[in-house]
């Protein structure tokens, strides 16, 4: 995994958008492969300007995210299509139907965990992949694990990325406690990967994902075995580097 260190926040959500708005236009018809988080809220600002400023367009791109927490509804405000809508998509004006999800409303999940691995494979897979990495290193909700998984499933969250993502909710109680998630065979399977980290808190994650033993107890250290993984992280974050 390539490493690019950066002073900060910004800096990290600029490189980002950078490499995101080279890939639309080398391919303007690419699969992306979206996160939700704050740590790519910036780098969809930036998109945005470059959209508006004309340097690049989105019509022609399709999106997969990674994620949707089990149970709700596409106008939940809690909801990753809601933050997708409202952090991305209405301001690109991409068409709705050219954008992927998990349905968190399907409670049948052998059905929705294949029609999602359909989805993906029906768009000729995945050209760049965006990642945030959770402070217990998980990608999308693929969290630590005795096992690498395949395609979509169904996981538990941990208490860890509960009390992470309380922050969105009322309260601990009310963040759902099941998610759909894209598996690690899926995002290793992208062509090109772009991880971000910024602050603190992620510091043990990069340290242990980039520098540690692959291991599924630490899933996204499984990225040091992809050909095209890129780094992007600030200077909080790779402060316990090695
Ligand atoms: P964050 O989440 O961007 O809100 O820190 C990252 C993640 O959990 O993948």
């Amino acid at each position: 995994m390539k490493l690019i260190r950066v002073t900060d926040y910004e800096e990290m959500s600029r490189k980002a958008a950078e490499i995101i708005a080279e890939q639309v236009k080398e391919k303007p018809e690419s699969c992306l492969g979206l996160a939700t988080g704050e740590t790519p809220v910036g780098t969809y600002r930036e998109l945005v300007h470059y959209r508006n400023e004309g340097k690049i367009s989105f019509e022609r791109v399709h999106t997969v995210n990674l994620d949707e927490y089990c149970g709700l509804s596409a106008d939940d405000r809690q909801s990753y299509r809601y933050y997708m809508k409202t952090n991305f998509f209405d301001a690109i004006g991409i068409d709705p139907a050219r954008t992927f999800l998990p349905d968190g409303m399907n409670t049948d999940v052998e059905a929705e965990c294949s029609r999602y691995d359909r989805v993906i494979e029906g768009l000729g897979g995945i050209d760049l992949q965006l990642l945030g990495i959770g402070r217990n290193g998980h990608i999308g909700f693929n969290e630590p694990a005795s096992y690498f998984s395949k395609g979509t499933h169904c996981v538990t969250l941990t208490e860890s990325t509960i009390e992470a993502n309380k922050r969105y909710f009322a309260s601990a109680e009310e963040v759902p406690r099941k998610a759909y998630t894209m598996g690690i065979g899926t995002i290793m399977a992208a062509k090109k990967i772009l991880l971000l980290a910024s602050g603190r808190e992620k510091a043990d994650a990069v340290r242990a994902s980039l520098q540690g033993e692959v291991t599924p107890e630490m899933p996204a250290s499984i990225l040091q075995f992809h050909r095209d993984a890129v780094l992007i992280a600030d200077e909080e974050a790779c402060s316990k580097l090695n």
